[in-house]
């Protein structure tokens, strides 16, 4: 769970009439539904929001929340477990547990599940990179363009983690080899961080961290080596890591998150600096 979250628009009256105010009522004035302005703000579900006000998790005001209860964006003081919910900027940074299936695009020609849809539509929000189709786990999607060319951008050179399940016993040689750089089809790859965290002589499992975005790199790296991947989930982006997000869920990142990213993502010409200017959101 998020400690702040984070509203897209925070304008109450570009709310769609979806909101349950009555006809001739004044939106402004009589505010919103909670369930709907907390679901907006990337808290969960509507269903997973009632849940969380029966269950005593909401506070407005300081009060418990009522389930139906109304309350005045900008002006009503929320909190989800404590944690204050933020509504000053349009931004927004939702952190995904990508399923296996689900395609890191917007659209897709072939009508397969796509990543946009398992977030709030608004504001709209783009995958940062992809992750094959294939592959689990930590997705950011984002409309902050600058902190995406930042993740994206070998020059900035993030550190991608990955949990790879591999048919084989990997060696201490083949560790090696990835700590080295493996020559793929399409060059050199940057020498990797890598470490056994199970093996048997069937299948290991493999933490391998990277900094290039090639495509389908884990797998052929791993692939070249003779250790086929049979599931690959990416566990952290720099210090952002995906807990116990269950697959499918998302939350958003806390202003804290949005800061570390920031500042782990230099270029080489720029100073590493934990308050590196960014926006607040
Ligand atoms: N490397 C891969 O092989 N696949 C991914 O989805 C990400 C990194």
């Amino acid at each position: 769970m998020s400690n702040e979250y984070d509203v897209g628009h925070s304008d109450a009256s570009v709310a769609s009439r979806d909101d349950g105010a009555g006809p001739g009522e004044h939106k402004t004035a009589e505010g919103e539904r909670l369930q709907k302005v907390l679901s907006r703000a990337g808290v969960g579900s509507r269903r997973t929001i009632e849940d969380y006000i029966t269950d005593g998790r909401i506070l407005v005001n300081g009060e418990l929340a009522r389930l139906g209860q109304r309350v005045i964006l900008g002006t009503d003081e929320l909190r989800v477990d404590g944690s204050p919910v933020l509504f000053e900027s349009g931004l927004a940074y939702r952190l995904l547990n990508k399923p296996i299936g689900v395609i890191s695009t917007v659209s897709d020609t072939h009508g397969r599940p796509t990543v946009v849809e398992l977030v709030p539509p608004d504001p709209r929000v783009v995958p940062v990179g992809r992750l094959d189709a294939d592959t689990e786990g930590l997705l950011l999607l984002t409309n902050d363009g600058e902190l995406t060319h930042r993740l994206t951008h070998p020059s900035f050179g993030v550190w991608k983690t990955y949990m790879a399940q591999v048919d084989g016993l990997v060696s201490d040689a083949d560790l090696g080899r990835l700590r080295r750089g493996i020559e793929l089809d399409d060059g050199m790859t940057a020498p990797a961080k890598a470490r056994l965290l199970a093996a048997t002589k069937r299948e290991s499992a493999v933490e391998l961290k990277i900094h290039e975005g090639r495509n389908r790199q884990v797998r052929r790296m791993l692939d070249r080596l003779g250790h086929p991947v049979t599931r690959l989930i990416r566990t952290a982006i720099g210090p952002i890591d995906i807990g116990t997000l269950k697959s499918g869920d998302f939350r958003d990142l806390t202003q804290g998150e949005v800061d570390r990213l920031y500042s782990v993502s230099t270029s080489p010409g720029e100073e590493r600096n934990d308050t590196a200017a960014h926006p607040k959101h």
